[in-house]
């Protein structure tokens, strides 16, 4: 990039902060011609607004955002994590990028357990044990590879300006370190974080993760062989960790055929395994279309009690199904066919609530927050990205590189540690999921990109752990069957079965239609108020052909368009 351009670029986002510190910057406008991103952060969309003003596709611009919320959105954006990416491109094509963590070469089925066979609790969690290999950097480098058409050096330059300036929190932001500042302290000693009780609006500079960016510029294979490679390998291990050198070297993202169902006049594309969301998605939206669910009233008892219903045999095959495909058959074709589909209807009448029998006693309990991060963009060729990403928890494993000042992923959590044993979000796991080394963890990222005419009407994802699904899936039909703009549709209340425990559980909004929650209670569920469900980050084509963003005011979800 010609000197001059970085000027630009760097001026750009240095006068959107100033603007963000009183008033919005003028550039994040959620009703949009040709372009827009929505992304958990103000800064992260300008950053991808930007480089497609400038000249960059939707890819450029998925680079430079997911580089930008590493920055920007610490709790979850990240280098040290993975993630999941399902674009269209203008030429037509639909594609898939795995670029997930896999477990290092030491790992095995028994790592977690004491030698009485029991659950070492929160060894999966927090430290280096917990880590996975790190496939971000990868994933982003082979995207470049294929499809940018910006350098790489001038995509990075965003973050690593946001890194060195720093960027101001809000009360979300404050909300999140302080609720691990404790674990933050206690694995890192003095750490960028924690380094003082910040408050709203005060500015945190990552000088170490800045230095660690600009290298990554220069040259991305350094975090997988050299400088960074051995800095984050020495962190993971004195903390308790396997990682080797043979790990990094070895880690490859990978293109995956994308799952691709009808539904109604749409096609939906989304995530094959590793994922679990698009094959649960995929056979929901199959049974609610034999079900005719636009017949249902939005939101009624009967809408929600089908959805419901329809989750935990969703659920309950992908606890038993579902894992890394490198390593184990899957039955996806089976598991989607119209016989088998409509069997499973008929073996379970969904109009009857059916308890999840064998579920195994104890409540699901959300200490942590379910963080993971998601982004939508689309741009003026008619490229659309859907990119999920994530560190498993909020602040990962809470585990800092030392002197590179990143924060390693917790995401060995998502394979089944022990069969039957539940994992932080209350999934019970299979043998398909099991430890085994250098395998993929199971995981719910859903992103989506639903066509109509093979042109993308719809682009969405969301964090939230288990919840992923359900939230991805709830948008779906707010917009697609009961024809709600995207910002509408983000705001609706949500809800969540999955399988095991068997518990509906309700946001807190939910506490104002008395009415219908008695209703569901009286039909048998089990009702669990909890805290807010996913925060949605999404695009839809309006009936007059402009882009409209959703951004999720559960979170500091930020739509920018032009
Ligand atoms: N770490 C959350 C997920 O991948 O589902």
């Amino acid at each position: 990039m010609s000197a001059c351009c970085a000027l630009t670029l760097a001026l750009t986002f240095y006068a959107c902060q100033k603007k963000n510190q009183s008033a919005t910057c003028s550039t994040c406008h959620p009703l949009a011609d040709s372009m827009m991103v929505v992304s958990a952060r103000r800064e992260a969309s300008e950053v991808g607004l930007q480089i497609m003003l400038d000249g960059g596709n939707a890819f450029d611009a998925a680079i430079a955002v997911h580089f930008a919320l590493a920055v920007v959105y610490p709790q979850a954006g990240n280098i040290g994590g993975g993630g999941f990416m399902i674009a269209h491109t203008q030429y037509g094509e639909n594609i898939c990028l795995d670029f997930r963590e896999t477990a290092p070469m030491a790992a095995h089925e028994k790592m977690y357990l004491h030698p009485d066979g029991t659950v070492q609790q929160r060894a999966s969690l927090l430290g280096g044990l917990a880590c996975g290999v790190p496939g971000s950097v990868h994933g982003m480098f082979e995207l470049h590879r294929k499809y940018g058409s910006k350098s790489w050096y001038e995509l990075l330059q965003p973050a690593i300006h946001w890194a060195e300036n720093g960027f101001v929190l809000t009360s979300l932001d404050v909300e999140e370190i302080n609720a691990v500042r404790h674990e933050l302290d206690s694995i890192n000693g003095m750490n960028v974080f924690t380094s003082r009780r910040w408050k709203e609006g005060d500015t945190l500079r990552q000088p170490d993760l800045a230095r660690t960016l600009i290298l990554i510029a220069h040259n991305p294979s350094c975090f997988y062989k050299g400088a960074i490679a051995d800095t984050l390998i020495a962190a993971v291990n004195n903390s308790g960790g396997i990682l080797q050198k043979d790990d990094l070297l070895a880690y490859r993202s990978v293109w995956r055929k994308p799952i691709e169902i009808s539904f109604l006049n749409y096609r939906i594309i989304t995530m094959p395994p590793p994922g679990s969301g698009g094959l649960a998605l995929a056979q929901i939206l199959s049974w609610l279309e034999m079900t005719h669910v636009q017949n249902y009233k939005h939101h009624s008892a009967s809408y929600i009690q089908l959805i419901a219903e329809l989750e935990k045999r969703a659920y309950a095959d992908r606890s038993m199904f579902l894992g890394d495909p490198d390593f184990i058959q899957i039955p996806l074709s089976e598991l989607l066919s119209k016989e088998y589909l409509s069997n499973r209807l008929e073996m379970f009448p969904v109009h009857q609530v059916t308890p999840s029998t064998s579920i195994l006693p104890g409540e699901i309990s959300f200490h942590e927050h379910e963080q993971t991060t998601h982004f939508s963009i689309v741009d003026a060729f008619g490229n659309a990205v859907s990119l999920t990403t994530t560190i498993n928890s909020a602040y990962g494993s809470r585990l800092i590189v030392n002197g590179a000042g990143f924060i390693m992923n917790n995401e060995m959590d998502d394979f089944s540690v022990k069969p039957g044993e539940k994992n932080q979000f209350g999934l019970l796991g299979g043998k398909a999921n099991r430890i085994q080394a250098n395998k993929r963890m199971l995981s719910s990222m859903t992103p989506v990109v639903v066509l109509k005419d093979n042109n993308p009407v719809m682009v969405i994802g969301s964090p939230g752990g288990a919840t992923i699904i359900t939230t991805v899936l709830q948008n779906l039909l707010n917009v697609l069957v009961f024809n709600m703009g995207m910002q509408q549709s983000v705001n609706q209340p949500r809800f969540h079965h999955q399988w095991m425990p068997d518990v509906l559980f309700l946001e807190p909004a939910w506490e104002e239609w008395a009415v219908l929650v008695d209703s569901l209670r009286r039909m048998g569920y089990t009702i669990q108020f909890r805290s807010p469900i996913g925060r949605v980050s999404a695009i839809v084509k309006t009936p007059g052909g402009k882009w409209e963003g959703g951004a999720d005011t559960r979170g500091d979800n930020v739509a920018c368009g032009r």
